[in-house]
């Protein structure tokens, strides 16, 4: 078979990167510029929104509240010693570390807040313009222009429907760790582990060309079920355009970049293709273990701190954090690079810099360099439709979803309960809120046929049954059934997602609510409940 995607290593064989870029420049503009027209056609044909959607108000017990968090990192650190070529500047310096922290609010508080809220594209939207060109390979004068005027109509007006800066819920039980070792009862992550009450944690990873707002609704929804969210901004140079904050000094900014434009500092060597990626992905890592050290400083009661350093100026009632957050076992997840990072995150541990005791998975990368195999704790990895059913060979020569299958099986054999499935009729990005905002434009160029909305809803509904296995051992909705395909199954349909997958006596099977039509919506590869008989369809 002939593999999908580029196979590290085979890149130094193929023309020079600019030689091809040259040749691919004018084709990929041509498309842009044809994509749009014909989109723009379609919109108007068929009366169809051509800006963006507003996003919409999360679902759960509680409401959603938004803090953006930028602190120093300690110390300021060089992850890898590569330089920008022409400026000499280090491309792996890590200073401050960013995120959005989504977290429960009591509604009184989040309705009646006065304070604006995030927009979708933070300020300059220039800047993200520019990253975005560059993903394209497309970045000059003028499209960097044109580019922030589209980006401007498109979504310049959407805000995150999260209330900014108001105080925490005060409805979950604060943790006794410290006091009363032994005797806590309540949000027990695992038994082994000794109390931990308080909100869970979940660290989060962004893929590739993303942001800490490309998630929101996803976070948004975790956080209104009564989990904080750390939703991280890497400046691994994945992100297309963040500025890095520090209270007194000038701001930097960094855009998107790649392995053609670092290299070594002392013979001017380029980076290998791996190099580059092991040096965002330790990047990464670094930047997951500050914002862990953040999040315990905050909970043991240096929110005002936190706050006093954070040059956004949110969050002044972190200060009344303290103890309120389980930092004992905290749930590392990422989606596409972030994935593959979640995974290396979780290497050796659980360690005090990295004290997961769970990972959720999301389509994990297919060019982000070999997966970490070492896992010690329960995994959830779901793919997208499209992640599963587009195969594609990795670095060792197997395929992506027999790699990922297999770290999933041996990783319940470990003793360590973990499941691995597929999202019917979703695509990449499905998890991220692009589909919300054009869900025209995102079924049109990526193939996703399930609703926007219940896409992610899916996702958050899985997401919540794993916490709650994590929590407290639990096990129900999905976490509960046994694994029907071992492989995935294309369906009959012209491949796309098949819904009614199994059919048969499926609402008899199940008294579960919400999850009655489960089969719609999943395939099940690998489950700690075991293999099923497969199904007739
Ligand atoms: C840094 O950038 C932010 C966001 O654009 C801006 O609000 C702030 O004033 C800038 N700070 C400095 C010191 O230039």
């Amino acid at each position: 078979m002939k593999p999908s995607f580029d196979v590290l290593g085979k890149e130094e064989r193929r023309p020079h990167p600019a030689a091809r870029r040259r040749r691919l420049f004018p084709r990929i503009r041509v498309v842009v510029v044809l994509l749009a027209v014909v989109y723009a056609l379609y919109c108007y044909l068929f009366s169809k929104p051509l800006l963006a959607h507003p996003l919409p108000r999360h679902t759960g017990p509680y409401a959603v509240g938004a803090i953006d968090i930028e602190a120093p990192v300690s110390p300021p650190r060089t992850i890898h010693q590569a330089r920008f070529k022409g400026t000499n500047e280090k491309a792996f310096e890590l200073q401050t570390v960013l995120f959005t922290l989504y977290y429960p609010a009591t509604y009184a508080a989040a309705t009646s807040s006065r304070t604006k809220r995030h927009t979708w594209v933070p300020e300059p939207l220039s800047l993200r313009a520019r990253g975005y060109a560059r993903a394209a390979h497309i970045s000059n004068w003028f499209t960097d222009r044109l580019f922030t005027i589209a980006i401007n109509a498109l979504v310049g007006g959407i805000t995150i429907p999260a209330a900014v800066s108001v105080p925490l819920s005060s409805h979950a039980t604060p943790t006794s760790q410290d006091k009363n070792a032994g005797e806590g009862k309540e949000h027990v992550l695992t038994s082994e582990d000794g109390p931990s009450g308080g909100y869970p944690v979940i660290i989060f990873s962004h893929g590739t060309v993303s942001a800490r707002t490309d998630y929101s609704h996803y976070a948004g929804e975790l956080a209104a079920r009564g989990h904080i969210v750390v939703m991280l901004e890497h400046r691994d140079g994945s992100s297309p355009g963040t500025i890095i904050r520090q209270h007194g000094q000038p701001n930097r900014t960094r855009l998107l970049f790649d392995v053609s434009e670092v290299e070594t500092p002392d013979q001017s060597l380029s980076l290998t293709v791996e190099e580059f990626h092991q040096a965002q992905l330790n990047f990464r890592q670094a930047e997951i273990e500050e914002a862990v050290r953040v999040i315990k400083l905050i909970n043991t009661g240096y929110g005002a701190l936190v706050f006093s350093e954070n040059p956004h100026n949110e969050g002044p009632d972190l200060a009344n954090w303290a103890n309120r957050l389980n930092t004992h076992a905290m749930v590392v997840a990422g989606h596409s690079y972030g994935a593959t990072g979640a995974l290396q995150a979780l290497r050796g541990g659980p360690t005090p810099e990295r004290p997961f005791r769970g990972a959720i998975v999301l389509d994990p990368g297919k060019q982000s360099g070999p997966l970490n195999a070492d896992v010690r704790v329960p995994l959830l990895v779901v793919h997208s439709n499209s992640w599963s059913s587009h195969s594609s060979v990795l670095y060792d020569g197997r395929a992506h979803f027999d790699t990922v299958k297999d770290i999933v099986v041996k990783n319940n054999e470990r003793g360590n309960p973990s499941w691995f499935m597929t999202s019917i009729g979703t695509s990449h990005p499905s998890v991220t809120d692009a589909p919300l905002l054009e869900p025209f434009l995102l079924s049109f160029t990526t193939g996703a046929t399930i609703d926007v909305y219940q896409g992610l809803r899916q996702y958050v509904h899985v997401a919540e049954d794993f916490l709650a296995f994590l929590a407290g051992g639990e096990v129900r909705g999905l976490m509960a059934e046994k694994a029907e395909f071992p492989q995935y199954d294309e369906g009959t349909v012209l491949g796309m997602g098949k819904p009614g997958q199994g059919g048969k006596g499926v609402v008899e099977d199940l008294k579960q609510g919400e999850w009655a039509d489960w089969r719609r919506y999943w395939q099940i590869h690998v489950s700690p409940a075991g293999n099923a008989e497969k199904r007739e369809s």
